[in-house]
């Protein structure tokens, strides 16, 4: 399918490729999108949910879910290693930018923290959840959740969170956002086939949070390193300068302050 075929459709409704499967409540649409993907759901179903009962966050943490926030995970099946297939989060918080500030703005604040989370004015306003199945050589289907704060943010978080409603966007429905979404994920996969991370890896260095800064990253609850975030690796890792070389590469953690 071209680019332009996946152009999300003017009225903000989804576009034709994709497979929506909506739901009122779910234990977590990743689940459900997991379910369905093990039984051979096509690329492009999606699972919308109004509310999460059980809805899952990065590195176990749950992720709070009232209805008025969009909760949804989409089923890709990338012909691909786990390693490449782990890029298409950077292409889901792309896309989230890019209907955020198409939908609020050019000059809407939006900035990505490694890895996958998207921040409006500084503050995590949506989170991404990738998961995959499959061999170490070959993935059988990656589903990628997202969770946007659009009503309302949780109030105790590890890290500053916002909504788009409290930050001043009050027009912005869970539908136009989805369907912008939706059309910039299939856009963003599209070149990453095409393309390989190249223009991924460009489009996020450019809105990147604590780029060329001092930064802290916690790899697991008890282990944090410090240092100054030097670059987005060619694979996705984040470069980090410590003083000493080689530089470390980090596949796997999350930043939790700037400033060392
Ligand atoms: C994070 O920790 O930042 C990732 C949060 C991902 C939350 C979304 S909500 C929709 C999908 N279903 C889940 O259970 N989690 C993801």
């Amino acid at each position: 399918m071209s680019a332009t075929s996946k152009q999300v459709a003017a009225n903000g409704s989804l576009p034709a490729f994709c497979r929506p499967v909506y739901l009122d409540r779910v234990s977590s649409t990743n689940d459900e999108a997991r379910r369905l993907a093990a039984d051979g759901a096509p690329e492009y179903t999606l699972i919308v949910a109004r509310e999460q009962s059980a809805g899952r966050g990065r590195r176990g943490r749950s992720w709070i879910s009232p209805p008025g926030n969009l909760y949804c995970s989409m089923v890709l099946r990338p012909t691909s290693a786990p390693g490449p297939a782990a890029q298409l989060g950077f292409a889901a918080a792309l896309a989230l930018g890019d209907a955020i500030r198409g939908l609020g703005g050019r000059n809407t604040p939006v900035a990505y923290k490694w890895p996958n989370d998207v921040l409006l004015d500084g503050a995590k306003v949506a989170g991404i959840l990738p998961e995959t199945s499959g061999s170490s050589e070959s993935v059988d289907w990656l589903v990628i959740g997202l969770g946007v704060n659009v009503l309302s943010a949780p109030g105790e978080t590890s890290y500053a969170a916002t909504s788009i409603k409290d930050w001043g966007l009050t027009q912005v429905g869970v539908e136009a956002l989805l369907a912008a979404f939706v059309g910039g994920l299939a856009e963003w996969y599209e070149r990453w086939q095409d393309e390989g991370f190249g223009p991924l890896r460009a489009a996020w260095k450019s809105h990147a949070h604590g780029l060329n800064s001092p930064i802290q990253v916690k790899l697991s609850e008890n282990q944090v390193l410090s240092g100054r975030f030097v670059d987005l690796d060619l694979d996705g890792a984040l470069v980090l300068d410590q003083g000493i070389e080689p530089y470390r590469r980090i596949h796997a953690g999350e930043i939790f302050s700037l400033g060392s």
